[in-house]
């Protein structure tokens, strides 16, 4: 027995070392921790439960049979973070660099399957060279394998990709269709051809950084949610955020102590909208005065930041927050705010996550690059996600709310629950100005009565009371009274039950809803159409 459990461990040293001590080295030099590394900063001390430690490829071509090492190159599994069950893969890049064969992608399948059965996030570790070479069309199957069960578990349990190292080709599109990916600055890149690729067929001449690199995807693509400056933070990070997320989308966001007062006045700010209407102010700071704590985890912080994405906590449950930001583009709408904030108010809806949006938005960004780049399509996005969502909604109108773009940002007409406005909030068709240089178009040339018109537009129209008067805000509030408000409000919609009609999946979103809705409200399947029963009971031709 003694010898038994000695060969055990035995094969288990061999099987941690992975590619050897000689590549496990190389990682290290290049700044980078081993798959086995990463797990254990990762998930709580002592908590992962490995599957498959010894499961080896099966490939017999190019000498392969020689070289079978334990694991084949992914580490799987399943552990906790702060005590909540997630499953996890790691990819080690000291085994065929990471790459994924068939015995490789069966290892993942194995931990999607099992996440998405008992209700637990997924967290990719990606650092691989693709497909394995010598593998071919098994690599390629065991890809697709990988990505059906990506969307499959699309919207019922959340996924996280974190890219720390190579991730080329076709096997960026399994963290494409993650919730979200981080990637880690100067050594991770995600592309669908490399440099070489791209200088052949364009002519361009690109660096791998340039082209695929945390920078490009953060501030460009929006490929990725986040840069962080290396594994360790990175891995700091994806626990901060999973701590904020339900673990799948049957049950509620969790719930933790919190620290703050519930009904704090924060005087500063009644005095945080400017008296110039066109002086922009910080929305980060009514976020943070909202926020327990001031505790704000944000989501694309580098890409189109004239709207800002995120999770925060009131008294102590999530919300995810939507909100315009002044300092940027004095917050307006476009093709990569409106793309931004589509995408993250459907995942909040997908998880049950509440939604709290602050407005201050002067209307969509005009111009031919807007129009050409489909800005109508894209607007469109954000209108669709806001008026499909069940959460409870809760809106803050802190300063503008102009036409279209005052729709669009959960107004009560958008089935938001409650749409409050501070004194200073402007709700109209647009700003003073151009609305009287349209309608007084005969006076242009005199400023006086312009000025005169303009004043008494701004009057009658440049308020929130002509919308309350309509019920289409709820409340005018002190600006001081917010955190005291809003989280008094969400209390409230705890139970909310909204309902929408019975469809299979509408079609301007990519997602299909969630299987259990799917079982629960489709009809039975009509009977065979009988031209259908006949050419199914045909003999197949030869
Ligand atoms: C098998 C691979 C491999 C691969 C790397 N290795 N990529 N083995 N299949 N795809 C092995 C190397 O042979 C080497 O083995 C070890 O991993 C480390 O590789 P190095 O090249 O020494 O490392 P580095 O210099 O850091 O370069 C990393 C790299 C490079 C940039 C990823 O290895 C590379 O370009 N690899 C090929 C990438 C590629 O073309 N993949 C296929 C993409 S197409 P030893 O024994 O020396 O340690 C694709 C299609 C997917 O993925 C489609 C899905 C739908």
């Amino acid at each position: 027995m003694k010898d038994i459990l000695q060969q055990l461990e035995e094969r288990r040293e061999v099987a941690r070392l992975g590619g050897g001590q000689r590549r496990i080295d190389s990682q290290h030099a290049k700044g980078k921790l081993t798959a086995r590394e990463r797990i254990e900063l990762l998930l709580d001390e002592g908590s992962f439960e490995e599957f498959d430690m010894f499961k080896t490829h099966r490939c017999t071509e190019f000498g392969m049979e020689e070289q079978k090492p334990a694991g084949d190159g992914v580490i799987t599994g399943w552990g906790t973070i702060n005590g909540r069950m997630v499953y996890v893969f790691s990819q080690d890049f000291t085994v065929f660099g990471g790459s994924l064969s068939e015995t490789h992608a069966q290892k993942i399948c194995k931990i999607q399957d099992m996440a998405v059965q008992n209700g637990a996030p997924i967290i990719g570790l990606n650092d691989s060279g693709g497909a394995r070479i010598q593998e071919g069309v098994d690599s390629l199957a065991g890809y697709a394998e990988v990505f059906q069960r990506n969307i499959m578990a699309s919207g019922v349990v959340p996924q996280i990709s974190v890219i720390m190292g190579p991730c080329a080709g076709g096997a960026v599109y399994s963290p494409a269709m993650t919730d979200f990916i981080f990637m880690v600055k100067d050594t991770s890149y995600m592309f669908v051809t490399g440099p070489d690729v791209v200088k052949t067929v364009t002519n361009e001449v690109v660096t791998a950084e340039e082209l695929g690199g945390a920078s490009t995807h953060t501030k460009k693509s929006s490929v990725a949610d986040g840069a962080l400056e290396n594994d360790v933070e990175a891995l700091t990070e994806v626990r901060r955020l999973v701590d904020f997320l339900p673990l799948n989308n049957r049950e509620k966001p969790p719930v933790r102590p919190f620290f703050d007062e519930p009904g704090r006045i924060e005087k500063s700010l009644d005095t945080l909208v400017p008296e110039n209407p066109n002086t922009p102010y910080d929305m980060k700071e009514l976020i943070a005065k909202v926020a327990d704590e001031g505790d704000f985890y944000e989501i694309q912080e580098d890409y189109a930041k004239n709207i800002i994405t995120g999770f925060i906590r009131l008294e102590g449950r999530t919300v995810g927050v939507v909100a315009n930001q002044p300092m940027v583009l004095a917050g307006c709408l476009d093709i990569d705010s409106s793309r931004k904030a589509a995408r993250f108010v459907r995942f909040c809806d997908a998880f049950e996550i509440p939604i709290l949006t602050l407005v201050d938005v002067p209307g969509f960004l005009p111009g031919t690059g807007q129009e050409y780049g489909g800005v109508i399509k894209h607007g469109a996005k954000l209108l669709f996600a806001y008026g499909e969502a069940t959460v409870p909604m809760v809106t803050v109108i802190t300063r503008k709310a102009y036409g279209g773009a005052y729709d669009v940002m959960a107004s009560k007409h958008l089935r938001s629950d409650f749409n409050y406005a501070w004194p200073t909030a402007e709700v109209a068709v647009m700003g003073a100005k151009g609305a009287t240089e349209i309608i007084h178009l005969k006076d242009l040339n005199d400023p006086e009565k312009i000025a005169s018109h303009t004043k008494d537009y701004e009057d009658r129209f440049a308020n929130p009371f002509v919308a309350a008067a309509r019920g289409f805000i709820d409340a005018v509030i002190h600006p001081r009274s917010t955190r005291t408000r809003v989280p008094r409000t969400f209390a409230s919609l705890r139970n909310k039950q909204a309902q929408t009609p019975l469809k299979k999946h509408d079609t301007l979103p990519l997602r299909p809803p969630p299987v259990t809705f799917l079982l629960t409200q489709i009809p039975p399947p009509r009977p065979p159409h009988p031209a259908t029963a006949t050419s199914l009971s045909a003999t197949t031709p030869p």
